[in-house]
């Protein structure tokens, strides 16, 4: 691996009037009253300004992973809208598009009704994978995951707070499934806990991890592993390696006490072969 990593990042191809005009979009969105928003109480995605924290990751979207206005998206794990929402003020309704999947079907099914209608170019799919907090019920295994799309249809995979709730199989086919989804030159965006015996140490660090019981994670709670988990420096990025991905970048968030622009740590990987 010969990964950039860092404590912030701007992707090379952010020119100071592109930051510029991003900033400004970004805080037009937080403002925006327009723009659709669920009820609080059926947001199951974590605290926090819904708004507010969709418009910082489209900033680390652009700013960290290269997203363009003219990418077609792929958002695993969209939950209820938060990536996406932001995202319908970005992406070119032409000539962009944006799929976003999840195992919860409120989430998805709110999205269908609030977003799609108004920005065609944006669909939900629900996905019925197994996982013991979001969707015990679940027909397919998290370590055996297909998405209902073609080979390398997609420019931009990301992964919000997803990985930090699987474990090292799932990531490890997941990996697999979006390398055979992305074209060539695309980049997956996904965000971790990438834990060292040095972040745990510092009494800062959100969460306090304690060692898990599979080799190389961490976790917050016994009871819920899946609440929270991380894993050994390397791990991650061995698993997107291992599926034929190139590591560009490794981002290190501020749960571990350190200053950065975000929480959790960015890992920016691509698909081997676009243009140079
Ligand atoms: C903390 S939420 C983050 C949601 C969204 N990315 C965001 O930031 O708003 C984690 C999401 O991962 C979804 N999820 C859980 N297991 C999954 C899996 N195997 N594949 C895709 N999504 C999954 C959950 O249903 C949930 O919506």
């Amino acid at each position: 691996m010969n990964a950039h990593l860092s404590h912030d990042h701007i992707h090379p191809q952010t020119s100071r009037e592109d930051n510029f005009k991003l900033e400004w979009l970004l805080q037009s969105i937080e403002r925006n009253r327009f723009l659709p928003e669920p009820d609080p109480e059926k947001v199951f995605v974590g605290d926090g300004n819904y708004r507010a924290i969709g418009a910082e990751y489209l900033g680390h979207f652009v700013r960290i992973g290269g997203l363009k206005p003219t990418d077609r998206v792929l958002d695993i794990g969209c939950g209820i809208g938060r990536m996406a929402v932001p995202l319908t003020q970005y992406l070119d309704p032409d000539t962009a598009s944006y799929e976003g999947i999840d195992p919860v079907k409120d989430g998805i099914e709110w999205c269908v009704q609030n977003i799609t209608p108004i920005y065609r170019n944006f669909r939900f799919c629900q996905v019925d994978i197994a996982h013991e907090l979001y969707n015990p019920q679940g027909a397919m295994a998290g370590d055996e995951v297909v998405l209902p799309f073609c080979h390398a249809s997609f420019d931009f995979v990301s992964l919000v707070s997803v990985a930090t709730h699987l474990p090292h199989r799932e990531i490890v086919a997941y990996a697999h499934e979006v390398s055979r989804l992305l074209a060539r030159g695309g980049r997956v965006f996904l965000t971790a806990f990438i834990v060292s015996p040095e972040d745990i140490e510092r009494a800062e660090a959100r969460p306090n991890f304690i060692p898990g019981e599979e080799q190389g994670s961490w976790i917050a709670d016994p009871v819920a592993p899946l609440g929270a988990i991380g894993f050994d420096r390397g791990m991650i990025e061995s698993a997107l390696e291992g599926a034929g991905l190139k590591v560009d970048l490794v981002s290190l968030g501020h749960w571990r006490g350190t200053s950065s622009s975000h929480y959790q740590d960015v890992i920016v990987a691509s698909k081997p072969g676009g243009p140079a």
